[in-house]
């Protein structure tokens, strides 16, 4: 039997050090693509994909994230005093229900796979997707919908997968194809950051995936990898042939906002796709190009 998907796991202990100064004091993931914050838009992809639970890895210096979650009840009881609705409802959108979620600290930076460990008794025995904010994806379908349907099928791992330029390799964690049908790939095995020499594809694992718990057991070896730090993606690979193992093509388009300039595209891909702000968008950028 197949256990249903209803954990995720988010990292957002990173120090976010590429958005000096706007990160000294405050988390990277409390930064807005147009007026919501990127954690925000994690979450809401993941409750859409039928996540329940959810547990945010943080570290020092985070906690507007876990407050983002809490109900604001001074300022709930003010808008509803003013009778303004719109407000209200944007704010219990952005709040999760009563133990719908926990925090865990990462308490050294050791990397992405000891971040994962560290939710270790949050996991259990249950699969569990993990998002990382950073990575927006702007789809029909919510990129970790798609995974999850992957999972309901195969009941495997599911990773999300995109091409990037060759020289771009060393960036990422890439696959090595056993098969592909142009969707759904077949993973024989993953490296991360790779040199484009020894890169085994251009496939790269973008930051949304569905795991197994026995990951778990893998990353408690604390073995180092890539940037001396303990790897998701080694953790993972040590999978590879014990269970079904996927790279899923999604559909959709990938942000990068860890970086400024796939920040400031969201900002705009965004709020084209906003009913209220795209005449005003668009029509600002033709006019500031053409000048
Ligand atoms: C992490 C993962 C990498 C993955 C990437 C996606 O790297 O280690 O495998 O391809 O996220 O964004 P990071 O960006 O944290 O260096």
């Amino acid at each position: 039997m197949i256990k249903p998907l209803r954990k995720a796991v988010l990292p957002v202990a990173g120090l976010g050090t590429r958005f000096l100064p706007a990160t000294k004091a405050m988390p990277k993931e409390m930064l807005p693509v147009v007026d919501k914050p990127l954690i925000q838009y994690a979450v809401d992809e993941a409750r859409a994909a039928g996540i329940e639970q959810f547990c945010l890895v943080t570290g020092r210096g985070k906690t507007a994230l876990v407050e983002h979650f809490d109900i604001a009840f001074e300022l709930e009881a003010m808008l509803r005093e003013r009778h303004k609705d719109a407000e209200l409802k944007l704010l219990h959108e952005a709040s999760l229900p009563p133990g719908a979620f926990v925090e865990v600290r990462q308490q050294v930076p050791l990397g992405l796979g000891h971040a994962i460990w560290c939710a270790r008794a949050f996991i259990g025995e249950d699969p569990f997707a993990i998002l990382l904010p950073d990575d927006l994806v702007l789809s029909q379908t919510p990129c970790l919908k798609q995974l999850a349907d992957v999972y309901d099928q195969t009941g495997g791992c599911v990773v999300a997968v995109t091409e990037v330029p060759h020289e771009k390799t060393s960036s990422y964690g890439i696959l090595d194809i056993a098969s592909d049908d142009g969707k759904l790939v077949a993973v024989k095995g993953l490296v991360e950051k790779p040199r484009p020499e020894v890169a085994p594809s251009n496939l790269s694992i973008i930051g949304r995936y569905v795991m197994r718990p026995e990951v778990i057991a893998e990353l408690a070896r604390m073995d180092r990898g890539a940037g001396n730090e303990v790897q998701l993606t080694d953790a993972m690979a040590r999978l590879i042939g014990r269970m079904p193992f996927h790279g899923l093509r999604y559909e959709g388009h990938r942000f990068d906002c860890g970086s400024k300039v796939g920040f400031l595209e969201a900002q705009i891909a965004f709020a084209l796709k906003r009913p209220d702000l795209a005449p005003a968008v668009s029509a600002f950028l033709k006019n500031y190009v053409a000048a």
